[in-house]
């Protein structure tokens, strides 16, 4: 549920008619300066409702009812704060400012917190009580899990049996927030019944950072279940893209946070709390997406991607190593560790001493050696053809990284690599930053929405689509579009016109344009004149929205004064190289002549 920026929610009545918005819906007559009309809000003969238009409010003096234009929508129209402003905003043209940073006074995430937390201790009680309870007892003892961490966890169990609403107060309120927390589902055959959506499975609660319950994750005891583990839906209260499973017992547990380690599974973080190895994570079956890059560089200095050493983990490794490359800054060190083909955290802890594991951990790959391997097993390092490839496919990545002082010590080790010299090196970089533009799209946020991570299938993907910037200064018009797209207001005449000057940047000009013309432009309008990029500028649109407490419009013109400069610079030795062209030309009429 989004939640309406404050500035907006204020400004919003200051946008609109009252008069107009209440005329719509009680008829209103011209009284004096004001209006008048019975009150819908009591029953009455005689006219005592008035909206004044200078005041912008509405007052009965029979009912005492009053207020602005939000508050007459909500009565009149029985809705919500957040539906209330949808609806005027929506009736007048304007959109809606939403803001997901916000703390929300919203008293159902409370009331979801807490019937979590409740669901979490019958989960827990049921390990204790239920007359199945050995199934879960013995399969968690089995997988190595002491007591001890199955508390530290919270673990519990599903019974087999629906239980969840004899458990609770079977009231409407009950029912809905059960529903929306996803732990109950209807009954497709007789309407009316709900079930459990958790059943006969082993119970991971998975905490926010302050340890509240917002979500589960059950593993399936047998082998023929359909689904291994389920996990809750994305719900007010969750969502995936933004939890870390683990991080609070992390936090909690471990004695500093000098490092942590990001793993694949539930019992993966589990297993190695077992081992006395408390510095985890696991994603919840997604990607790491910037989001999660984020909350672990506010937690630690190191973070150390974990993967399966076999062609899956690869994948999945290159693709954080991606999502990496953008959001790498200064003070943040990324790792790769690969296990042993077929291992996982897990099973290795456990076949050898988490002292062997902990040696692992100390000796996992610096990004940049991740980097270079991974591309030189792509080509045929060993001819100039590869070493070329190779030297363009790695320039484009860094072409990536905003983190300057690190670009930096990565050409230097790429220009190592090649035995040249990082003037040459960085000169490919510059000359071949038409090549950026078929990588500026593959920063992965989930498995599930994007196309498969792999480097080369991603430009394949991607070479379909016309890019948006046709040539240099990708990264940066890409970055611009992406900003502006989130905040279409900041453009003024001024920038409109330094804009129209950038080459080969049709898009982000159209869109100036656009932002100029229509105050208050929805996202979609914007998007519209351009159906075959829409998934590319949504894409762009979504990187600069997750980041937050950010100066929108000084990135721009950053970005902008950048891209000018580079500009200029190439002018400059374009007009030099025809200077001198002419000069050699003039110097071999003068040859021929004599
Ligand atoms: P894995 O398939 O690697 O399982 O999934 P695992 O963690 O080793 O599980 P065990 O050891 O067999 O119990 C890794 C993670 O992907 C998500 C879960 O978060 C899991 O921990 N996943 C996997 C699902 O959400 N659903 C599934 O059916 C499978
Ligand atoms: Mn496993």
């Amino acid at each position: 549920m989004p939640f309406v920026n404050a500035n907006f929610k204020d400004d919003l009545p200051n946008r609109v008619d009252i008069v107009d918005i209440i005329n719509r819906r009680v008829p209103l007559k011209k009284a004096g300066k004001d209006y008048k009309a019975c009150c819908p809000f009591h029953h009455e003969k005689t006219p005592s409702f008035s909206v004044s238009v200078e005041k912008q409010m509405y007052k009965c003096f029979g009912c005492g009812e009053g207020g602005g234009v939000i508050n007459f929508v909500m009565k009149f129209d029985n809705l919500g704060l957040v539906e209330a402003i949808e609806t005027i905003a929506g009736g007048s043209g304007i959109s809606v400012v939403y803001d997901e940073n916000v703390k929300p006074v919203d008293s159902r995430l409370t009331r979801y917190r807490d019937l979590m937390q409740r669901v979490g201790q019958f989960y827990i009680q049921q390990l204790k009580q239920s007359p199945a309870k050995d199934k879960a007892v013995n399969y968690a003892k089995n997988r190595g899990i002491s007591g001890e961490i199955a508390k530290r966890f919270e673990l519990g169990f599903a019974p087999p049996s629906s239980n969840l609403l004899s458990e609770f107060e079977q009231s409407d309120q009950n029912i809905a927030d059960l529903k929306a927390m996803g732990l109950l589902s209807d009954d497709q055959y007789r309407s009316g019944q709900y079930y459990d959506f958790f059943k006969y499975r082993l119970m991971f609660p998975i905490h926010n950072a302050k340890g509240n319950i917002i979500a589960f994750g059950g593993r399936a005891f047998g082998k023929n279940t359909k689904a291994k583990y389920l996990n809750s839906p994305e719900t007010p209260i969750f969502s995936k893209s933004k939890e870390l499973y683990g991080l609070y017992q992390a936090r909690k547990y471990s004695r500093s946070i000098d490092y942590i380690l990001v793993v694949e599974g539930y019992m993966d973080v589990v297993a190695l709390h077992q081992a006395g190895i408390s510095q985890v994570v696991a994603a919840l079956g997604t990607a790491t997406t910037i989001e999660h890059l984020n909350i672990l560089s506010r937690t630690t200095n190191i973070i150390i991607f974990c993967f399966d050493g076999d062609k899956a983990g690869k994948k999945a490794a290159w693709r954080a190593l991606n999502t990496t490359l953008s959001v790498i800054k200064a003070g943040m060190i990324v790792k790769f560790l690969f296990l042993p083909d077929g291992e996982d955290p897990d099973t290795l802890v456990k076949k050898e001493s988490s002292k062997v594991f902990v040696k692992r951990i100390d000796n996992a790959q610096p990004l940049s050696k991740f980097l270079f391997s991974h591309i030189k097993a792509k080509v045929d390092f060993d001819t100039i053809e590869g070493k070329t490839l190779f030297l363009e496919k790695v320039s484009t990545l860094l072409g990536k990284i905003n983190y300057e002082t690190y670009q930096q010590q990565l050409l230097e080790g790429l220009a190592s690599e090649v035995n040249q010299s990082v003037e040459q090196v960085k000169s490919i970089l510059e000359r071949q930053d038409t090549f950026t533009q078929t990588n500026t799209f593959d920063i992965p946020q989930n498995y599930e929405e994007l196309p498969t991570p792999d480097f080369y299938d991603a430009n394949e993907n991607y070479q379909a689509l016309t890019p948006i910037s046709t040539k240099g200064n990708n990264s940066l018009i890409d970055q611009m579009i992406g900003l502006l797209l989130n905040h279409p207001s900041m453009v003024d005449e001024r920038i409109k016109l330094r804009v129209r000057k950038i080459n080969d940047a049709n898009v982000l000009q159209e869109l100036a344009n656009s932002a100029l013309l229509q105050e208050d432009i929805a996202l979609e309008d914007m998007i519209k004149p351009f159906p075959q990029k829409k998934q590319q500028l949504l894409d762009l649109y979504n990187k600069k929205k997750v980041l937050k407490n950010y100066d929108y419009k000084n990135e721009f013109l950053d970005a902008l004064l950048k891209i000018e400069k580079k500009q200029e610079e190439k002018d400059a030795l374009s007009i030099t190289n025809e200077a001198e062209y002419t000069k050699s030309l003039q110097a071999r009429k003068g040859k021929l002549k004599s």
